[in-house]
């Protein structure tokens, strides 16, 4: 029988963790035949709503559970971890700062990569969801110095995933037809879903389209703004499209992108289509064997180079202003 994979959720008892948590346990996450542990981790306030949610997920009694620890040390929750959701994380509340966020969530991330760093297994995988993610991940690699950098990503794969939908549902085609499509940069209002190099049933989206005003005032908007969008009609965030986007993040990480297509995911970058090195961007990458590649080679035309370059603008400014805080 297969050793149990530990994965660590932080976050454990919010929307996204009570979404979550339940679909790991029952294989969605890494596999129908890989046992997994949950290890959750919360604050302490946070920790009894955890237990209630452990007590379901014993009531499912899902074969390929084989424990569940709770824990408000990262210490312990991130021991012998091999995949690690940081989904926990500081909301803005009303008149807060960007630097007062970035500085709370640093207060988070930095001692949660430092816990990472000396008590993960060798193979830890690390998916930020918890916003601000990509400086949030960020964050939590640099202080992870003996952790490769690229292990550390940040969550694009719900905005990527909502990309996919509208593109589909204005070409009147499936899903399934769309590939290559790309989310660059942060996962903010600045993000920016790519269509040029999309393919819908084999076809080129841009060309498919036709109708650039429609990718600028309608397709973009509502992708970055669907956050918001779900807020107003549903009166809460979204959770389960988050938590569903988590697992599709790790899955595809772990698993591999099908040939022919690649997926959208916050990560390292090493200077390629401009990205300052060592920033976490989302690009389009290919993996295989739990590895990725960024894509290469990809030609960037005018009107994706502004929108690339403008929420790269924005990652940089959000890496300069948390080294100010000598959170890097
Ligand atoms: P929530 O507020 O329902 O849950 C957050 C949970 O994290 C709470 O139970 C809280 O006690 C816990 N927590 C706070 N600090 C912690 C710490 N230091 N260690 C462990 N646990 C801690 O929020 P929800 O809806 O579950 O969202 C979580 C995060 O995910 C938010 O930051 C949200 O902005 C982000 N998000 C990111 C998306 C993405 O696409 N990257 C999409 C949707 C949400």
């Amino acid at each position: 029988t297969r050793t149990p994979v530990n994965v660590t959720v932080t976050g454990a008892a919010g929307q996204i963790g009570y979404a979550l948590l339940f679909r790991i346990a029952s294989g969605q996450l890494l596999g129908a035949d890989v046992p997994v542990k949950l290890r959750l981790l919360e604050i302490p306030q946070g920790l009894k709503a955890a237990e209630g949610t452990a007590m379901e997920l014993d009531d499912c009694a899902f074969p390929l559970l084989r424990g569940i620890d709770i824990s408000d040390d990262p210490n312990v929750a991130f021991a012998g971890a091999n995949v690690a959701l940081l989904v926990g994380a500081r909301p803005r509340t009303k008149g807060m700062e960007r630097g007062d966020l970035l500085e709370a969530n640093g207060g988070i991330f930095k001692p949660q990569g430092k816990a990472i760093n000396d008590h993960a297994a060798d193979d830890i995988k690390v998916l930020v969801v918890g916003n601000p993610a990509n400086t949030n991940a960020l964050i939590a690699q640099a202080a992870a110095p003996d952790v490769p950098a690229e292990r550390f990503t940040a969550m694009t794969r719900l905005d990527h995933n909502r990309a996919v939908t509208q593109l589909a549902k204005k070409l009147g085609a499936s899903v399934e037809d769309v590939k290559k499509l790309t989310i660059w940069g942060n996962h903010s209002a600045t993000q920016y879903p790519d269509v040029f190099h999309a393919e819908v049933a084999g076809r080129n989206a841009a060309e498919a389209v036709n109708d650039e005003k429609w990718l600028a005032e309608e397709f973009i908007p509502t992708v970055a703004k669907r956050g918001a969008a779900i807020i107003e009609a549903r009166g809460a965030s979204s959770a389960a499209s988050a938590a569903n986007a988590a697992i599709d993040h790790v899955h595809t990480w772990v698993n591999g992108t099908a040939e022919g297509d690649w997926t959208s995911m916050g990560v390292v970058s090493d200077g390629s289509y401009g990205v300052p090195e060592g920033l976490i961007s989302s690009f389009p990458v290919t993996t295989k064997d739990g590895t990725f590649e960024i894509v290469q080679g990809l030609e960037i035309n005018e009107f994706s180079r502004t929108r690339i370059d403008a929420s790269v603008k924005e990652l940089e400014e959000e890496r300069a202003a948390v080294r100010q805080l000598g959170l890097l």
